[in-house]
Order: structure tokens, then C-alpha cells, then sequence
């Protein structure tokens, strides 16, 4: 049966890679941003296009009601953001690590519940954290990015959370790590591609199972520290 896959964040980056990717394998794509317009090539080649902030519970909730009990094999929670610019101990901006918590930790976990029913509705059942690398608290050997940094550790324990919450669903919860990409946020000098990445990520979660939910991923399938 098609596939079914909703991703935020996708009008640009690893995100709308992930769409053009999954649109290539003939699945049905659910593309959200909080500028629809960003998705209008996208949705020339096939998408569905919502619009989604992913910290406004509002539009979540119109989300949720535009899609109803449709199925949703794969969730995508990709919108991320790096942070602000100071994030160092002694110079921290906390109002924006607040800010980065909504985006990262608590938009994530948001869409996640108001979408579970969804989620369990389907034949894959599996939801997708974009975490980093820098969330893992074992390869920290730089503060650099503090405020990113917690961030995506604490996602890390969100999907922890949810994977054990939903395996009586049947739902797999993973995180993962896209690699160093060049997008925006990764910037030019990274040396994987977004369309490397998307690849990997989807291989990723394509492959999910029972045992491999709940535990931390790289892109290219090898599991990652905590
Ligand atoms: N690039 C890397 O090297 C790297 C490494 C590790 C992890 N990651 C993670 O991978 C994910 C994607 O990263 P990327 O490199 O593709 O980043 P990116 O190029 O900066 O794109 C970020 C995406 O998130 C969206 N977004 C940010 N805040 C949002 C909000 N409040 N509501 C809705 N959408 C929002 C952006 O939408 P707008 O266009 O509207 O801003 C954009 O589509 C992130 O979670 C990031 O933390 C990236």
C-alpha cells in the first residue's frame, strides 16, 4: 500500500530533500512550513502542502483537523532551529534557549501527540525525531552550541518517552542524526549533502522495527551514543 508521510519543516534543507525523496518512491507526501508558499514546487510535483508554525498549538489543532483520521505511516518532526547567537556560560540568551526549547523539545512532542492517533491508524507506525549529534551527551567534548546541545538531548528523552508510552500501539519512536549537512544551518563546509542525508534518514526510517525504536540513529544506519 502508498506510503503515507508528514514532514514539518519542509520548505527547505534536509527537510524538503526528504520530500522530493519520498515523492520519488511514489509515497504520499504531507509537506508542512509555516510559509506555504515555500512548498509551491513541491506541491507542483506532487506534495500536499499545510501550512504549519510548529510552536502555535493553534495550528496544530487545524492541522489535526484538516487530516482527521487520515493514516500517517511515517511523522517527520524535522523543523529544528540552532539557536541564538549567545550561547555561551557567562553570555546566555535565555529567553531565546526558551524559544529553541519550544521549536526543538516541545513543538516535537506537540505534533507527535496531536498526531498519534494518526500515526497508530497506519501500517508503518513510525515517528522520526531530526536530533544531532550534538544532543548526544557522550560525544560532548566542546560547550560550543550549549543551548542546541540540551536541546536536542532533552528530544532525545522525549522520543525515549514516547517510544515506551506507544509500544502498546504498535508505534516506533527513534531519534536521529542527519549527518554535518549543508544547508542553511549546516552551512557550506559541511561535507554531506542534503540529498545524501534525506537518503540515509529514509533508509533509516524505512527500516525501522520493534527493537530498533526507542534508540538513536545515524543516518547512515549505524546507531549513535547517548
Ligand atoms: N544541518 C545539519 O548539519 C544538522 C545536523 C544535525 C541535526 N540537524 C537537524 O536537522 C533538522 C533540519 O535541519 P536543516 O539543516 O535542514 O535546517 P535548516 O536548513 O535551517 O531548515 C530548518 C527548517 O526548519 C523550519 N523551522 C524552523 N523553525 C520552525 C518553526 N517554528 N515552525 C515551523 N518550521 C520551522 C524552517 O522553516 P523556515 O524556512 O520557515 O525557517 C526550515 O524549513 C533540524 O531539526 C536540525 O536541528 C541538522
Amino acid at each position: 500500500m502508498t506510503k503515507t508521510v508528514l514532514i514539518t519543516g519542509a520548505g527547505r534543507g534536509i527537510g524538503r530533500q526528504m520530500v522530493l525523496q519520498y515523492l520519488a518512491k511514489g509515497a504520499k507526501v504531507i509537506a508542512c512550513a509555516r510559509t506555504v508558499s515555500d512548498l509551491d514546487d513541491l506541491v507542483a510535483k506532487g506534495a500536499e502542502a499545510y501550512p504549519l508554525e510548529v510552536t502555535d498549538l493553534d495550528a496544530i489543532n487545524a492541522l489535526k483537523a484538516s487530516l482527521g483520521d487520515r493514516p500517517i505511516d511515517v511523522l517527520i518532526n524535522n523543523a529544528g532551529i540552532i539557536g541564538p547567537e549567545r550561547q555561551a556560560v557567562g553570555d546566555m540568551d535565555i529567553d531565546g534557549w526558551r524559544q529553541t526549547m519550544e521549536v526543538n523539545v516541545f513543538a516535537p512532542y506537540r505534533v507527535s501527540e496531536a498526531l498519534v492517533d494518526n500515526v497508530a491508524a497506519s501500517d508503518h507506525r513510525t515517528i522520526v525525531m531530526l536530533s544531532s549529534q550534538m544532543g548526544s551527551i557522550e560525544l560532548s567534548t566542546s560547550s560550543d552550541r550549549f543551548i542546541y546541545r540540551t536541546s536536542k538531548a532533552a528530544l532525545n528523552q522525549v522520543m525515549n518517552c514516547l517510544a515506551i508510552e506507544w509500544k502498546p500501539r504498535g508505534i516506533r519512536v527513534i531519534s536521529t542524526h542527519p549527518g554535518w549537512v549543508s544547508t542553511d544551518m549546516g552551512g557550506s563546509a559541511a561535507p554531506v549533502t542534503p540529498a545524501e542525508s534525506a537518503a540515509g534518514l529514509i533508509a533509516v526510517a524505512e527500516g525501522v522495527t520493534d527493537t530498533s525504536s526507542g534508540r538513536f540513529w545515524n543516518y547512515d544506519g549505524k546507531e549513535m551514543p547517548w
